[in-house]
């Protein structure tokens, strides 16, 4: 079966799919984007990622390139004809092709929106719970919006290189005074010696995860003490639990960071048990 990839109205082969060589997405990174999970053929959280997308759009004075109902249709379509039941999708947005020139194109310039979707593998998901990651710590060094979710992702793509070519498979960055900021793709948690689940603020400094904000739900459900404020390298080379949330891992372990073991070095409860809840508290929308 040939994937196919929604391009600017058009349901495309995803090997033809193309967009401008003038593309201000290509060029000046001048895009955004969401990443969403879909699991038994349900999309997941679909109404906030779409908010957070609106607002991404609005913080970069970029248009947008549908309404909602019509971008649910294409979405769903999407997953519909490459037949993606357990996956994700893949969204894009740009500020459209033009000639190259740093100021924003011509009003009017019509918006680049491109979607894609894959299946995933679950086995490959089930591995990492099983086991657990590895991580390196790398100083931040990306600008001051990485609020908005937008496709300048460099610092990420280099930090998870170095983090592959040390024997790792994913980076956190830490700022300057030793605070845990987010992993190079999504949000860090700890779980303390007293039990309670601690992730850093998110009006500013980290991307407000989805994932991270249907946790809070979770935690609430299972009787879990969420506390929202910041925390060192130390504090969280001492916790009793360390992971990452995005919607591509949902909740993933942490056993081992900069070469030390995170505990005893193995995956804890409070990350499976938040999994195991995760799917029945999230909004869930039908293909
Ligand atoms: N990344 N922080 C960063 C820097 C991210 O790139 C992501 C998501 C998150 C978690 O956000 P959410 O829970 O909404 O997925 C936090 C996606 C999955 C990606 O770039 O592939």
């Amino acid at each position: 079966m040939s994937r196919i990839a929604y391009v600017n109205g058009q349901y495309v082969r995803h090997s033809e799919a193309a967009v401008h060589v003038e593309d201000r997405g290509f060029q000046f990174a001048d895009g955004v984007y969401e990443v969403c999970e879909v699991r038994h053929g349900m999309i997941v959280d679909l109404t906030r990622h779409l908010n957070r997308l609106d607002r991404s759009l609005s913080e970069l004075r970029m248009a947008a390139p549908m309404g909602r109902a019509a971008l649910t249709f294409v979405i769903r379509e999407v997953l519909r004809r490459n037949r993606v039941s357990n996956g994700i999708f893949y969204l894009q947005v740009t500020r459209g092709a033009a000639r190259r020139d740093h100021f924003f194109p011509a009003e009017g310039t019509p918006p680049t929106i491109t979607i894609t979707a894959k299946s995933t593998d679950p086995a490959v998901a089930a591995k990492k719970y099983a086991n657990g990651i590895k991580v390196i710590t790398l100083p931040e060094n990306r600008w001051d919006r990485v609020d908005i979710k937008t496709v300048g992702l460099l610092p990420n793509v280099l930090a998870k290189q170095q983090a592959k070519e040390a024997g790792a498979q994913d980076a956190i960055f830490i700022d300057r005074s030793g605070i845990v900021m987010e992993g190079a793709s999504s949000n860090v948690w700890i779980v303390t010696r007293d039990g309670e689940l601690v992730t850093r603020p998110a009006e500013h400094g980290i991307l407000k995860g989805i994932t991270r904000t249907t946790l809070i739900d979770v935690a609430k459900k299972l009787g879990l003490t969420v506390v929202e404020r910041e925390f060192g390298t130390e504090e969280m080379l001492a916790a009793r639990e360390v992971f990452f949330t995005s919607a591509t891992g949902i909740c993933v372990p942490i056993v081992e960071i900069d070469n030390k073991p995170v505990a005893n070095g193995h995956p804890g409860t409070v990350s499976s048990s938040i999994r195991d809840t995760f799917f029945d508290v999230a909004e869930k929308t039908a293909i």
